[in-house]
């Protein structure tokens, strides 16, 4: 197997993207503004602008309010941070329901943002606004499994591929999303085994969140693998800091300081 590491000190397009399948694991991981994006910008390969935005930064229940407004914005932000990621923006709800409105808010991405692709939910049945984008040369990344956009209306978050039938399913809206013209798979809380047949069935790159250990690459939440949201934990997330605890710390010290007059001291003043 050869390996082909991209250089993390210029930008990484999709094409490099595309050449990572079957060879070194990709990184993605969120930002949502310019600080954090210029934190991960040169350590992961990739950047999503996820609409997750809408819970973790804004605090509501789910993904379905965020605005394309909201989205731009952030994305805007993201993109004054880094300068080497690929950035993808995620498409909001209700902002791809024809591909009339798709192309129309998908080039309003090209246009006011960096973003190298646009990221929708769906299965088989987006494959026509996929094709219509990316005829029209906007890249997407197809976003199968379990849809959090999709919460209200399945009644919950779903872990995908747990039979035969749901596994076929996975493979069949996979490869009519890559036959369309989607660029890459992203693959949410699916039984890693079904994420590992929809890997191997495909050509494009494959992103998991919660399906296992064989797709192409992974992406998690910055707020939840950073430990800063704490309203819920899914079982796939794994904690590699604690920043709610780091920042209680030092929010705690400098309350303390400022009422005992310890902060500002001559070295912090004119
Ligand atoms: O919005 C988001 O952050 C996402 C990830 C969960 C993949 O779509």
């Amino acid at each position: 197997m050869s390996i082909h590491t991209p250089k993390k000190d210029r930008k990484i397009t999709l094409s490099t993207i595309a050449r990572m399948k079957g060879t070194e694991p990709i990184t993605m991981v969120t930002a949502y503004d310019a600080l954090f994006a210029q934190l991960f910008d040169g350590e992961v390969e990739m950047i999503l602008v996820g609409d997750s935005l809408n819970m973790s930064f804004f605090g509501k229940e789910d993904t379905l309010s965020a605005t394309m407004d909201q989205m731009i914005y952030h994305t805007q932000a993201v993109c004054n941070g880094a300068k080497k990621a690929c950035i993808v923006f995620d498409m909001p709800f209700g902002s791809y329901t024809t591909p009339e409105t798709a192309l129309a808010n998908a080039v309003r991405v090209y246009r006011e943002t960096c973003a190298q692709a646009v990221k929708i939910e769906g299965g088989e049945e987006k494959a026509e606004i996929i094709k219509v984008l990316s005829d029209s040369g906007i890249a997407v990344v197809a976003h199968i499994g379990l849809m959090p956009q999709h919460v209200r209306s399945e009644g919950g978050y779903k872990v995908r591929g747990k039979d035969v039938a749901d596994i076929e399913r996975l493979i069949e809206d996979a490869l009519a999303l890559e036959a369309a013209g989607a660029a890459i798979i992203l693959v949410e809380g699916v039984k890693g085994e079904a994420a590992d047949l929809v890997t191997k069935a495909v050509k494009v790159p494959t992103i998991g969140i919660g399906a296992g250990n064989s797709t192409d690459g992974q992406v998690l939440v910055w707020s939840d693998m950073f430990g800063f949201f704490e309203a819920f934990k899914p079982k796939f997330v794994k904690q590699y800091c604690n920043g709610a605890k780091e920042i209680r710390e030092g929010l705690e010290q400098y309350v303390q300081e400022v009422k005992s007059r310890r902060f500002p001291d001559d070295t912090h003043s004119y």
